[in-house]
C-alpha cells in the first residue's frame, strides 16, 4: 500500500561532496516489498518546489521503522532536503514503483551489482538482501572522482567490490566497462542501476545474460497518473510505452528502448 506520511528525520550528514546520507522514520516502511522501491519528497513548502523528488531507498531497517536515503544535493530541491536537520519532518510518499527481483538469483549462485553515481544507493539494500539468502555479490561501482565515493567500506563488507572512477583518483580509472571487461563472466544475474549511457553499455555488454536495470526517468506524479515518465519500449515488451514509475522503474534488460 502507498501511503502519504510526514517521516521523522533521525539524522542526516554529508557522507561525500555533495553526497548525504538521511534516515527517516516511519510507518510507510512496513510497506517496502522489495530493494530498488523508491519514495517521492515533498522537498519544501515552497511554492515553486511543490513537485515531489523521487530517490530511492537504499537501506531498510523494518524492525525500527527506518530507512536510509543517500542523495546529491545538486539542484534547489535536493539543496533544500539537505538543509533539514534531526527531529524535522518531511512530507513523503512511498513506497513506490518495482523493484529488483531478489527471487530470480538462487542462493549459491553469483550476481554482479553494477551502479553509477547516484544509481549506487538501491543497490545497498540488495546486496544485503542478495547475501543474506547466500548468493555471492560481486559490486562493481563508478564515481566521478575519489570525493564522491560513498559506501565503499559497507559494500566490501558484504562482498567482493571494484571501486571505478573516471578521473582515477579511487580504484581503477574509466567507467564500469572498463572492469567489466576483466571480470569472468560466470555469474547468474546482473542487476543496475545509473546514467542511461552506463545502463546501455552494461546491457550490451551482458547482452546473452539476465539482467535487471533501474531507470532514473524525470517524475511528475510517481504514481502513473501523469505520464511524465513514459518511455518507449523494444519489440521485447508487451506495450509501445511504458511508465517508469509504477511499471518500473527496474525492468528486464531488453524492455526499455535506450
Ligand atoms: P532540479 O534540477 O531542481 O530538479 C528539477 C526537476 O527535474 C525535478 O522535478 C526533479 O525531480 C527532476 N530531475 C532532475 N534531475 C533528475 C534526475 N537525475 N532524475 C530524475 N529526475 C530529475 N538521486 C539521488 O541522489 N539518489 C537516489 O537514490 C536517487 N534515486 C532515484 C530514483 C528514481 C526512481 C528516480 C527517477 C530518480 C532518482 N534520483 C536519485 C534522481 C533524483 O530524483 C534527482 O537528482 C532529483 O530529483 C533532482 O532534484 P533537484 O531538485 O536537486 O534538481
Ligand atoms: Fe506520473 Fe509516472 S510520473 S505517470
Amino acid at each position: 500500500m502507498i501511503i502519504q506520511e510526514s517521516m521523522l528525520v533521525q539524522s542526516q550528514r554529508e557522507i561525500a561532496h555533495n553526497i548525504f546520507e538521511m534516515k527517516l522514520q516511519g510507518k510507510l516502511v512496513q510497506e517496502i516489498q522489495a530493494p530498488g522501491q523508491f519514495i517521492h519528497i515533498r522537498v519544501s513548502e515552497a511554492f515553486d518546489m511543490l513537485l515531489r523528488r523521487p530517490i530511492s531507498i537504499a537501506s531498510i531497517d523494518q524492525e525500527n521503522d527506518e530507512i536510509t536515503i543517500i542523495y546529491r544535493a545538486e539542484g534547489d530541491g535536493t539543496r533544500s532536503l539537505s538543509k533539514r536537520n534531526e527531529g524535522d519532518r518531511v512530507d513523503v510518499l512511498g513506497p513506490l514503483g518495482n523493484g529488483f527481483p531478489v527471487e530470480e538469483t538462487n542462493a549459491g549462485e553469483v550476481a554482479y551489482l553494477i551502479g553509477g553515481g547516484i544509481g549506487v544507493p538501491p543497490l545497498y539494500e540488495l546486496s544485503k538482501q542478495l547475501t543474506a539468502k547466500g548468493v555471492t555479490c560481486v559490486h562493481i561501482l563508478g564515481f566521478q572522482s575519489e570525493n564522491v565515493v560513498f559506501y565503499e567500506e559497507e559494500f566490501k563488507a558484504l562482498g567482493e567490490t571494484h571501486i571505478v572512477t573516471v578521473d582515477g583518483t579511487n580504484g581503477t580509472e574509466g567507467f564500469v566497462t572498463t572492469v567489466m571487461q576483466n571480470l569472468s563472466e560466470q555469474f547468474a544475474t546482473y542487476y543496475s542501476c545509473g546514467p542511461q549511457p552506463m545502463l546501455k553499455a552494461v546491457q550490451e555488454m551482458y547482452a546473452n545474460k539476465k539482467g535487471y536495470l533501474s531507470f532514473e526517468e524525470r517524475m511528475g506524479c510517481g504514481v502513473g497518473a501523469c505520464f511524465a515518465c513514459v518511455c518507449q519500449t523494444t519489440e521485447r515488451a508487451e506495450a509501445n510505452y511504458i511508465k517508469v514509475c509504477s511499471d518500473g522503474p527496474v525492468f528486464p534488460a531488453g524492455v526499455i528502448a535506450i
